[in-house]
């Protein structure tokens, strides 16, 4: 009789969570920061987290075996990973995104839920302006990832020449801001919910855009885009959407498009065949626990919407880890 397969891989998967849960907790400590100047004991790390001496040590032992950290006679330490990315006050500081991360980790617990009955299980009105905590560690979390990793999809975005930009979903406005930065004569318009403007205006003037970049109380489901533009933006926002729903803001946004209008879409794509890849099925679910109506959507797809709008698509960057999003630039048809 042949041997079944070795089980060994359900039981990593069943349990990968404690890695996340693990990594969660230290930055909701702010065990990395601690660590930032050097070795420390266990005993030192308990004191200046105002932690259990015992439970401390437990959580330090596992983030070294995760390489996260390392231990030596004089104590625990950064890995260069921890150091550059989980430090907070350094430039690319990841610890809100993570938080954000832990807040959505009930979440998943409830998946099955979820997929029986077709909607998410926490409102996601909180993060997006009810809750006031949510909403911050939402919106500054979408900052730091775009200052951090999301700089290469700023960096394939052309609007020389442009003047006017619909940032639609816009969120903090880090791109908004970073774009008008990188072109001369360039503003922008971020458009997203009024709970989450009120964060976004703050990023800006903290990026010292706020004379190029408006901050602007908009819902994509009931508003027609406010002014006239010659190029939008629509970054990481159609994956809350099926396909009715998508449609319907690129309506909205190409309605709003001087013809000629550059329109570009960043965001978690599948491929054509929607079967993969694997981080962009997993994004998939994920946007299925965070939004009644989360989706991925692939390339030949978007083209087709894009087409019943009357724009063009001209070119596609797929971007790799961490980022992995793919970038469509489509024009609005003359
Ligand atoms: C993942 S974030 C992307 C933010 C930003 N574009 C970026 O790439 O960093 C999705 C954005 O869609 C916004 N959003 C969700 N529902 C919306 C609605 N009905 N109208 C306008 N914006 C909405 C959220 O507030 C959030 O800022």
């Amino acid at each position: 009789m042949k041997a079944p397969p070795d089980p060994a891989p359900l039981i990593e998967i069943a349990t990968a969570y404690w890695g996340s849960a693990a990594l969660i907790a230290a930055v909701r400590l702010d065990l990395f920061t601690a660590l930032a100047d050097g070795p420390m004991s266990a005993a030192a790390v308990a004191d200046a987290l105002e932690s259990d001496p015992a439970a401390t040590d437990a959580l330090l032992t596992a983030l070294s075996a995760m390489d996260l950290i390392e231990k030596s006679p004089a104590g625990y330490a950064n890995r260069p990973l921890a150091d550059a990315w989980l430090v907070d006050g350094r430039p690319g500081f990841l610890g809100p995104a993570l938080r954000y991360n832990g807040d959505n980790y009930p979440l998943w617990g409830d998946l099955d839920a979820v997929v029986r009955a077709g909607r998410a299980h926490a409102a996601p009105d909180a993060y997006l302006g009810d809750d006031e905590a949510r909403t911050r560690n939402f919106v500054y979390g979408m900052h730091h990832r775009a200052l951090g990793v999301g700089r290469a999809v700023a960096s394939v975005i052309d609007l020389a020449g442009r003047e006017r930009l619909a940032d639609v979903g816009g969120g903090p406005g880090t791109y908004s801001a970073l774009l008008t930065q990188r072109f001369d004569g360039l503003k922008a318009e971020v458009l997203d919910l009024p709970g989450v403007v009120r964060f976004s205006r703050q990023i800006v003037a903290s990026m010292g855009a706020g004379e190029r970049v408006a901050c602007t109380g908009f819902d994509y489901y009931a508003d027609d885009l406010p002014g006239s533009y010659d190029c939008a933006l629509i970054s990481g926002v159609l994956h809350r959407e099926q396909p009715d729903g998508v449609k319907q803001i690129l309506t909205r946004t190409a309605a709003a498009l001087e013809p000629g209008g550059a329109l570009y879409i960043s965001d978690v794509m599948l491929d054509d065949d929607r079967a993969g890849p694997v981080f962009g099925a997993m994004f998939a679910l994920n946007m299925r626990v965070m939004a009644h109506d989360g989706r991925c959507h692939t390339v030949a797809e978007q083209r087709a919407w894009l087409d019943a709008v009357g724009c063009d698509v001209v070119g596609t960057t797929r971007l790799p880890a961490p980022i992995n999003y793919t970038v469509i630039r489509a024009e609005k048809r003359r």
